[in-house]
């Protein structure tokens, strides 16, 4: 993938600001302040490949390097409803501004670890043992609870150096099944996966399966902020209402302070009933973004292309309505850091009374 000046301009919302033109990116090479486009054969080439974009982001992209490690779960008891999709944009936009991203999959589907684009082509492979081999290597969750392998071995890369993932294997299945018998079942992913990548990652993404399950209780244990796509239509407007009851139960339950965002998708424009949701979500839920992924051809072959939308169509509506939720997920994660912080001083400033409250 090759991205232009041109193209850095839209990703990162830069055409619509007057001070801002291709000659500002030229000056900020020529100062040494983002590097210089590569070269092909001993001639410089005109535009930036994945490698370099995520220096530029960082210099003059719209979002800023959160700080402390975030984890962000995208979950909803309803299927294809844009979960993957969303998870992949947030991924790539936060990695394009150099900010330390690390994807874990949580579905036996493997929808988020193929739209990362591991083993992509392993259908295109000759000869079956070849496949059958690339594929037995790949190394998930399950290999770490049984101790065949160790947090970072599981980590793969992409052609974004500021993005990783740990990829889905179908052997969930049984680590899901093996959970239930632990003490503290709700915690392993937290401590023994969470943890650990917070030391190496500035936001890690938990993408989830639509059903209700242990994988998921672990992930919502373990999140800062839950993201849930509301699809505008009637089935999952019911959906939604138990969903709703339900998480408010198991937070309330569990004692969990994660902050919880809903984002409506799939909207179409011409159809009557789905702009009346769409108007419903956003009057009625006061967690409701402002934003809306509306359907469309652009998001689905972005996916399939294993890029985020405003890298796939830069300065295209959809993108620039993806930049905006995600700015606005981001806002919304660094309150409910700050809020966990003010907590966290709170207990630490109580603690502290009550022990000279003791001492005297
Ligand atoms: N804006 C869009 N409009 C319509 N389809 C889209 C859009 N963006 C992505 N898609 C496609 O919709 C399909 C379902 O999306 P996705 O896999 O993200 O849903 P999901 O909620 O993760 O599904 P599941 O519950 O199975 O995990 C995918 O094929 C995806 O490429
Ligand atoms: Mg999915």
């Amino acid at each position: 993938m090759n991205y232009s000046p041109q193209k850095v301009l839209k990703m990162f919302a830069l055409e619509d600001n007057p001070h801002f033109s291709i000659d500002i990116l030229h000056k900020a090479i020529a100062l040494g302040k983002i590097p210089n486009f590569p070269k092909s054969r001993g001639l410089r080439k005109k535009s930036w490949s994945a490698n370099e974009i995520p220096l530029i982001g960082e210099h003059f992209g719209f979002l800023k390097k959160p700080k402390r490690p975030i984890v962000i779960c995208v979950f909803v008891t309803k299927g294809g409803v844009l979960k993957s999709s969303l998870t992949l944009n947030l991924a790539r936009v936060a990695a394009l501004h150099n900010i330390k991203t690390c994807v874990v999959g949580l579905d036996m589907q493997g929808d988020i670890t193929s739209a990362l684009g591991l083993n992509r082509d392993l259908d295109n492979e000759d000869d079956f043992e070849t496949a059958l081999n690339k594929i037995s290597a790949i190394r998930g969750l399950p290999d770490l609870f049984n101790d065949q392998a160790q947090i970072f071995d599981l980590i793969e890369n992409t052609d974004l150096p500021s993005l990783d993932f740990i990829p889905e294997t179908p052997e969930l299945v049984n680590l899901e099944k093996s959970l239930a018998l632990t003490n503290r079942r709700e915690y392993w992913l937290k401590n023994y996966v969470i943890e650990p990548l917070k030391e190496k990652y500035d936001l890690i993404l938990l993408d989830a399966s639509p059903n209700w399950n242990l994988l998921i209780t672990n992930a919502l244990a373990a999140c800062d902020v839950l993201v849930s796509p509301l699809e505008c239509k009637i089935n999952n407007f019911r959906n939604f209402k138990m969903f709703d009851s339900f998480i408010r139960e198991f937070k309330w339950d569990m004692n969990l302070n994660f902050a919880h965002h809903y984002v409506p998708t799939r909207w179409q424009k011409q159809r009557k009933l789905s702009v009346e949701i769409l108007n419903w979500y956003r009057e009625n839920l006061d967690n409701c973004s402002q934003f809306s992924i509306p359907e469309s051809g652009q998001g689905e072959e972005s996916s399939a292309m294993s890029l985020s939308v405003p890298e796939y169509t830069p300065g295209h509506p959809l993108a620039i309505m993806y930049n905006q939720l995600i700015r606005e997920i981001f806002t919304l994660m660094q309150a409910q850091k700050l809020k966990e912080q003010n907590i966290e001083y709170r207990i630490r400033d109580t603690k502290k009374e009550v022990e000279s409250d003791i001492e005297s």
